[in-house]
């Protein structure tokens, strides 16, 4: 079974490039997604609110040890005491004592206080590292400067379509992991002619091209399917490579289309 490559997030954490994603799935679904991910080889789940007992409860009956699989949960922005009693529910849903990676969800309200309660987290030894979803680089400036620390990673709608080359550059200059939600621009990249024709060339199909296009690039792609077969699929990305030419031409793709919320 192939092993994905990792990047590192923080002080010895290390996250696969490839997480599998249950946004958007019931709490049924979920367990069922998830042990078919695990089945497969992903050895890295990125939840969302509501998931995380279903995920425990998996994790709990399956043969792969726990800790060889990477857990990433979201706080929605709800201020320092709310979230503290809210990761206490999502580790107790979990069955865990601590989590790979926590992220402030949004930037609505008062994130500052949410990212001081994730901090606290960390040091407590109850998340192993922090980070946030949905960050421009102006906010991650006002988080940076108002708390003194960095976030290990911001995870953004990230694509062919949409780059993200300036808050690409603002993560470099400090360190930040890009994580890539909506890899395949929610499924609409997949029948893109540029995509295809490369799928054609490679004997792939466009969501393995994609997800190469990500591991290339660096990003921490989130895949999501609720389906067998493309669960299966969008792991055998491991196996090729694209050509510095091909990916030039999939980076030509930039129009800036945005799938989900700005
Ligand atoms: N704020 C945040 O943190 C945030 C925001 C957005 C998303 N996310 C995370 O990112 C994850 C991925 O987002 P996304 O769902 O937009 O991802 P995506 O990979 O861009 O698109 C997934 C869609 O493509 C389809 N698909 C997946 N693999 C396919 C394949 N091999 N061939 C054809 N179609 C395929 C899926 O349908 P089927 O299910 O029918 O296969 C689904 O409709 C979510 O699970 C969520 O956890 C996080």
């Amino acid at each position: 079974m192939a092993v994905p490559p990792s990047l590192a997030l923080s002080d010895g954490v290390r996250v696969p490039q490839l997480l599998f994603g249950v946004g958007g799935l019931t709490a049924s679904e979920t367990g069922r997604a998830v042990r078919i991910a695990l089945d497969t080889g992903y050895r890295g789940i990125d939840t969302s609110p509501g998931t995380e007992e279903a995920l425990g409860a998996v994790l709990a009956a399956s043969d792969v040890p726990r800790e060889e699989v990477f857990v990433s949960v979201k706080m929605p922005v709800q201020g320092y005491d709310a979230t503290r009693r809210a990761a206490d529910q999502v580790l107790a849903g979990l069955q865990a004592e601590r989590v790979d990676l926590v992220l402030v969800d949004g930037t609505n309200g008062a994130f500052t206080d949410t990212w001081r309660a994730l901090s606290r987290m960390r040091g407590d030894g109850r998340a192993r590292a922090i980070g946030v979803a949905g960050f421009s680089a102006a906010e991650l400036r006002r988080l940076i400067d108002s708390t003194g620390t960095v976030p290990a990673l911001n995870l953004v709608e990230l694509h062919p379509w949409l780059q993200q080359l300036p808050l690409r550059e603002f993560h470099d200059a400090h360190g930040i992991l890009t994580g890539a939600s909506s890899p395949a621009a929610n499924g609409a990249l997949l029948s893109n002619e540029t995509v295809t024709a490369l799928a054609a060339k490679y004997g792939k199909t466009p969501a393995q091209i994609v997800l190469r296009w990500h591991l290339q690039n660096g990003t921490v792609a989130v895949a999501a399917s609720a389906t067998t077969t493309r669960t299966r699929e969008n792991f055998g990305v491991f196996d090729f490579e694209l050509a510095d030419d091909d990916l030039a031409v999939l980076s030509e793709l930039d129009n800036g289309t945005r799938v989900g919320p700005s």
